[in-house]
């Protein structure tokens, strides 16, 4: 296993919730280093071009509304397998379907309001790290 870098998000409800501090403490009790970190709020294009998988689905308007409803906080995070244990560290997309102690467990309402992000693939962990820092190496 090799030490990797993944993106990550944490969501408007969660920061709305005050909840930015304690998954930040998480996310460093969980061995992750914070290589970049900023807090933003995403344009109505930024959403749609960063969620364009998604264009066409059901869900589509309602994500891209939800993830422009107030700032985030974006971060580029490393560690060992990286991709696949900052999607541990989430837990399922459905909140009730997220094992006990994991963030969108703990903190998230439904599906639609699921607390974090994560890239779910090398390719897309390269893409979306330089979508939001453009400069990182
Ligand atoms: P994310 O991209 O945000 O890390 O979430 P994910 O990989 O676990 O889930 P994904 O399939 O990529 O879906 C992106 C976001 O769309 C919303 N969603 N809603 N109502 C629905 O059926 C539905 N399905 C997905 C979720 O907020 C999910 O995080
Ligand atoms: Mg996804």
């Amino acid at each position: 296993m090799s030490i990797e870098r993944t993106f990550a998000i944490i969501k408007p409800d969660a920061i709305a919730g005050g909840h930015t501090g304690e998954i930040i403490k998480i996310i460093e009790l969980n061995g992750f280093s914070i290589v970049r970190m900023e807090k933003k709020s995403l344009t109505r294009q930024e959403a749609e071009s960063f969620y364009g998988v998604h264009k066409g689905k059901p869900f589509f308007l309602e994500l891209v509304h939800y993830i422009t409803s107030g700032p985030v906080v974006v971060m580029a995070l490393e560690r060992e397998n990286a991709i696949q244990e900052w999607r541990n560290l989430m837990g399922a997309t459905d909140p009730i379907k997220a094992t006990v102690g994991s963030l969108r467990k703990m903190f998230g309402k439904h599906i639609g309001s699921n607390v974090t992000h994560g890239s779910d693939a090398s390719e897309t962990a390269a893409q979306e790290l330089k979508f939001f820092f453009s400069d990182l190496k």
